[in-house]
């Protein structure tokens, strides 16, 4: 596991943007994993200015995003349209290659993954809990696609999104396993705000225990890119003083 630290969002998003263009233009037809929240919104906007300017292409990616809600109240708030808002609107994309697990088939999506090669670079955020994905504490290692329950800590991290209204916020979620996100060939994982450093700071020390911090199953995949903040990172160093 690397870890790499940048002097603000702007600066981590401008060099994970960068590095995921770089893998299109390599493979333009790369399988992309690809997670909502905040965290990747400025690599997304990296992104989307490299279309703009016409130096990247997103006609033969496919992507899969790692997770969706279920019985999302407010439609806008589905990480369906946030992908449309914050990427797929802004890079030419064909909406057809863009994958999200359901609630009708969950273990069909890690057999639609696995029909398309793997996933050759997964996009992680990280919640304050640890979860990758909507893998709560308590998620097996071994865990395929599947329906999550979301603990509170998660749901009042995601009030944000539904007017800071809590009951808004839905209580289930379709999300990829944790062996789902490991069978990824390459993965970068953004951790951008202080309110991360326990989990991340767990990765740092080498602690594997996943029952408690999901992220730490990623201690034993060959390629994972931590892309930290440097107020994290100096928060961290700080603890661990
Ligand atoms: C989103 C996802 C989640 C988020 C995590 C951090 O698709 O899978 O694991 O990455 O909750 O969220 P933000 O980035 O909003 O802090």
């Amino acid at each position: 596991m690397r870890f790499l630290t940048f002097e603000n969002k702007a600066a981590l998003g401008e060099a994970l943007g960068e590095r995921i263009a770089e893998e299109i233009r390599e493979k333009p037809n790369l399988i992309l994993g690809l997670a909502t929240g905040s965290s990747p919104l400025e690599t997304y906007g990296h992104l989307a200015k490299e279309v703009k300017e016409g130096r990247l292409s997103f006609q033969k990616v496919r992507s899969f995003n790692l997770d969706e809600y279920i019985d999302c109240p407010i439609e806008q708030e589905t990480y369906r349209a946030f992908m449309n808002d914050n990427l797929f609107s802004k890079v030419d994309i064909d909406l057809n290659n863009t994958h999200f697990p359901s609630s009708n088939n969950p273990e069909g999506y890690d057999e639609e993954i696995a029909a398309a090669g793997g996933i050759d670079f997964q996009v992680l955020g990280i919640g304050r809990n640890g979860h990758i994905g909507f893998n709560e504490p308590g998620t097996p290692a071994d865990s395929k696609t599947s329906v999550i329950h979301l603990t509170q800590s998660t749901i009042d991290a995601n009030a944000r999104f539904f007017g800071n209204d809590k009951s808004l916020v839905p209580t289930k979620a379709v999300s990829m396993g944790l062996a789902t996100i490991m069978g990824a060939k390459k993965i970068a994982l953004i951790a951008n705000d202080t309110s991360k450093l326990v989990p991340i700071m767990g990765l740092m020390k080498g602690e594997k225990d996943v029952l408690k911090n999901p992220s730490a199953v990623l201690l034993d995949h060959p390629d994972v890119t931590i892309y930290l903040t440097k107020d994290l990172a100096d928060a961290i160093a700080a603890k661990m003083k």
